[in-house]
């Protein structure tokens, strides 16, 4: 759809919606726009929104992939400041997945979404190249951190032990802690949309049972930095008299 653009904004013979101005050059909005389904191919009002909310996850996983990749050559210089700022905007992209989720969970009808299913062949989250290409992340993370302690040569523990002496080590260190924490929300907060959408007890497109995300939605990107808080807070319990953790039990204390 094209609009006459307003004489106030555009004097000349332009015309918004035909990619002419330098602002639809730039960000190749034809083309953009073009990328969804048109109206008559949707087998549901409500299917654009699930299109885009999954495109725009995969430009957002794009963005995220850079910038982990800056903090993958800033670590190795020992550029910390340049890497906590990478992480923070990273950071902040989790939470607009994490959003992009929730509107979905909120918003679409079970319904509608059980007629968008039957456009999407064998189609499957999985497949997402963004998510997979993250996955591969966490341990390259971790290899450049390790390398940063080395150098600086203190351990993971003294540094939240003594973080008042490692002020630009506990804040990278807590940067990644934030980073496990979204990527661990996205995916409670995806499964909780798988919950309320289609259900835990049924069959995915590609005829996995929707139960298996729940193991996914366990595993941690760094559990390093949560095998640590543990070991502090038992130190501290011992310290001040309270009871070794009996490993071999799982039932509460009585
Ligand atoms: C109505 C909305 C949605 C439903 C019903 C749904 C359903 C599912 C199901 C059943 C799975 C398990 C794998 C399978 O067998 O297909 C899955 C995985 C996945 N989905 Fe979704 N999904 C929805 C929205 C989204 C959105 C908005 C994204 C954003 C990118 C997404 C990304 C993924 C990813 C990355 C996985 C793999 C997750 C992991 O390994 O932890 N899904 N989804």
């Amino acid at each position: 759809m094209t609009e006459t653009a307003k004489s106030s904004y555009y004097p000349i013979e332009f015309t918004i919606g035909e990619g002419k101005t330098d602002y639809e050059k730039y960000l190749s909005t034809v083309q953009l726009l073009t990328l969804q389904k048109p109206l008559e191919e949707r087998v549901s009002p409500e299917e654009l929104l699930f299109q885009v909310t999954h495109q725009t996850s995969e430009l957002w996983m794009k963005q995220i992939q850079w910038d982990l990749d800056r903090i993958l050559a800033f670590l190795p210089e020992q550029q910390l400041w340049q890497a906590c700022r990478s992480f923070r905007l990273v950071n902040s992209m989790l939470k607009l997945l994490t959003a992009g989720v929730d509107q979905m969970g909120e918003h679409l009808s079970i319904q509608e979404y059980q007629k968008i299913r039957t456009a999407l062949g064998q189609g499957s989250g999985m497949e997402s190249p963004g998510f997979n290409r993250l996955l591969a992340y966490p341990t390259k993370l971790w290899t450049v951190f390790e390398g940063v302690l080395q150098h600086r040569q203190v351990d993971l523990k003294d540094i939240y032990r003594q973080y008042e002496q490692h002020p630009d080590l506990h804040t990278l260190a807590e940067c990644y802690m934030d980073y496990d924490d979204l990527f661990h929300k996205w995916r409670t907060h995806h499964f909780d949309l798988v919950m309320r959408t289609i259900g835990v007890e049924a069959n995915s497109l590609k005829g996995i049972p929707t139960k298996v995300l729940q193991r996914a939605v366990i595993e941690r990107c760094f559990p390093q930095l949560l095998a640590v808080r543990n070991e502090i807070t038992n130190e501290s319990g011992l310290a001040y008299g309270g009871d070794p953790l009996d490993e071999s039990s799982e039932e509460p204390p009585t």
